[in-house]
């Protein structure tokens, strides 16, 4: 049976934390070894650009921090097909392309643009590119046909958009275009050292190349149960968010042992935190290794990616060629 073809982008923020690892990682992971897919992975360089245009000194060393981290949570070159978006030059024309035939009302009444731009007061969004970042996207994701697109809930509208730009193709032209799913994932709410969403700009994450004593300070630091001000008051672990990542790196066992214990004040948060230190160390050992070996085997890592590249280049002009035929702007000439 054909293989379904997923595409996925993530925007090069750097060294990645461990609410990339269960929200997005594990899941693109899941998918490459199901074997009923054909992974495409990539690293959204340009989306970055979108409202960052200001500050690109450091994309590049960010671009190489995520993919050592896909890397070391397993994503598979032979398996999947991981490249930079910036490197297929066929995303820009695709991009370009589309933006001829989606409706400036489309972009306007997007909440993720609005939303943005209300929150982002310390960056100027006022600029034409980030208004267009839900098109790039569109053409990242049907530039390989995809049928699948793993987000999380807040990229739902940008799949939406992508469907509707596509059959908006499809009409206009000829029918090129599948209309991708979004492919939600059921994920833990893992929240950051202070309580809120784990980010990067918020300074609350938890690495997911920390380690030692960088670790164990971070979890002693987290929020709790906010209800357990002493160490006599009963808490409740659902509320808690060490009690989220227990149930991810804990044994089950253990796990319900430790909730009926903080039920009861049996345990104090200290002690709690500390076999949560232990057991994320551990359970990220394997791919702190791997971080270890990419770090020193850089060339390695960029062969990856130039491999990659080729992969998606190939199918990205095939895609192209079909484009200005169904277009009738393939003039010969
Ligand atoms: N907008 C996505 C995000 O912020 C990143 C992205 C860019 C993407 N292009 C994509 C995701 C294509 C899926 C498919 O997370
Ligand atoms: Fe959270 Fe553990 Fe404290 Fe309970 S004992 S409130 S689960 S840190």
């Amino acid at each position: 049976m054909a293989l379904k073809r997923i595409v996925s982008g993530m925007r090069p923020t750097g060294k990645l934390h461990l609410g990339h690892l269960h929200g997005a990682l594990k899941n693109w992971v899941d998918l490459q070894n199901d074997g009923a897919y054909e992974c495409f992975y990539f690293v959204a360089d340009w989306h970055a650009l979108t409202s960052d245009y200001a500050e690109t000194g450091e994309i590049g060393d960010n671009i190489i921090d995520m993919v050592i981290d896909w890397l070391s949570v397993g994503l598979d070159p032979a398996k999947s097909t991981l490249f930079i978006q910036s490197n297929i030059k066929e995303h820009a024309e695709l991009f370009l392309l589309l933006t001829m035939i989606t409706p400036l009302s489309w972009l306007e009444r997007n909440p993720t643009y609005k939303e943005m731009k209300e929150e982002l007061t310390s960056k100027d969004l006022s600029n034409f590119g980030f208004l267009g970042y839900p098109v790039l996207q569109a053409a990242d994701i049907i530039m390989y046909k995809a049928y699948g697109v793993p987000v999380g809930v807040d990229q739902v509208p940008h799949i939406e958009l992508t469907r509707e730009i596509a059959r908006r193709f499809n009409f206009l032209y000829r029918e090129i275009f599948p209309a991708p799913e979004p492919l939600l994932t059921q994920v833990p709410k893992l929240l950051g050292i202070d309580g809120r969403k784990m980010s990067k700009s918020y300074d609350n994450s938890i690495f997911m190349s920390d380690t030692g004593d960088v670790l164990k300070q971070k979890v002693a630091a987290m929020f709790t149960d906010p209800q357990r001000q002493r160490r006599k008051d009963p808490g409740r672990p659902e509320l808690c968010n060490v009690f989220t990542l227990h149930e991810l790196y804990t044994a089950p066992e253990k796990t319900g042992e430790l909730a009926g214990q903080c039920r009861s004040a049996g345990i104090g948060c200290t002690d709690c935190k500390k076999i949560l230190g232990t057991n994320i160390q551990n359970g990220m050992n394997l791919i702190h290794e791997r971080q270890a070996y990419y770090r020193n085997h850089l060339q390695e890592v960029r062969d990856i990616i130039a491999d990659g590249d080729i992969r998606a280049t190939a199918v990205a002009r095939k895609t192209m060629d079909e484009v200005r035929v169904a277009m009738k702007i393939s003039y010969g000439l």
